[in-house]
């Protein structure tokens, strides 16, 4: 048996949370009733589960790794009708979500699945995944300003430690490989500019054990079988 809101999510038809929205608006039906309460159990075999009237059967779980462009949105639909990651993927493997979200004006690795779980867990700031970013900044950083990033910097209250390699430095600019533990909005460019020197360009290189490598950008590709047992063991699935 399984909680509704975690079977709707596993099934990859939304979110957790959006799952409990639904269960309380009243659109979910079990075996015929609708449910409204929280912590209703299911039998994934033989239950018959509905979303507004509309039974959920297990679509096969599929995560695929984008090299997001410049100049997309990482959602589904944007209200400004801005291009979206989706649309790079296409419908062959049905309906996929991004897992976080890249900036706009950021490029590279983001994760794109219809297992809702996984992407919970990825995204779950108590699994910690870290994110490497090659960042391009504005002036030239200082040892003192990479020992002062490793030790955390205070955003919102609250300290963020950040693991930096100096990998070029140049009199205006300088780049760095950057891993955060976390996925807040706007994390690194705040991260960067709290030190005083603004992101002039952001790409994810690595996502938990992931790696970007050579996908060419607007690019997808299916993990491999071993990325994904590398993925799920990374936040404790089997
Ligand atoms: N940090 C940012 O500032 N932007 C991103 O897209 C990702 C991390």
């Amino acid at each position: 048996m399984e909680r509704l809101h975690k079977f709707l999510s596993r099934m990859g038809v939304s979110s957790r949370r959006q799952a409990e929205q639904w269960i309380l608006a009243g659109r979910v039906s079990v075996n015929g009733q609708v449910v409204t309460e929280m912590g209703v159990k299911v039998d994934p075999e033989r239950s018959v589960v509905k979303v507004d009237g509309r039974r959920v059967q297990a679509a096969p779980l599929i995560t695929v790794m984008l090299h997001k462009p410049y100049g997309y949105v990482s959602t589904t639909k944007d209200p400004q009708e801005r291009r979206v990651v989706t649309e790079l993927v296409g419908e062959k493997y049905g309906r996929l979500y991004p897992v976080g979200r890249l900036d706009y004006d950021a490029t590279g690795l983001l994760l794109l699945t219809n297992d809702g779980e996984l992407a919970q867990r990825l995204t779950h700031p108590r699994y910690q995944t870290p994110r490497t970013y090659r960042v391009t900044v504005a002036g030239e950083v200082a040892r003192e300003t990479l020992n002062r990033l490793a030790a955390g910097v205070e955003l919102e209250g609250r300290k963020v430690a950040a693991e930096v390699f100096l990998r070029k430095k140049e009199p205006d600019k300088s780049v760095l490989e950057l891993t955060v533990w976390e996925g807040r909005y706007h994390l690194v460019k705040r991260l960067m500019e709290q030190v005083g020197h603004p992101v002039l360009k952001l790409k994810r290189i690595a996502f938990g054990p992931l790696r970007l490598g050579r996908l060419p950008r607007g690019s997808h590709r299916v993990l491999t079988g071993q990325e994904l047992r590398d993925l799920k063991e990374a936040v404790g699935l089997k």
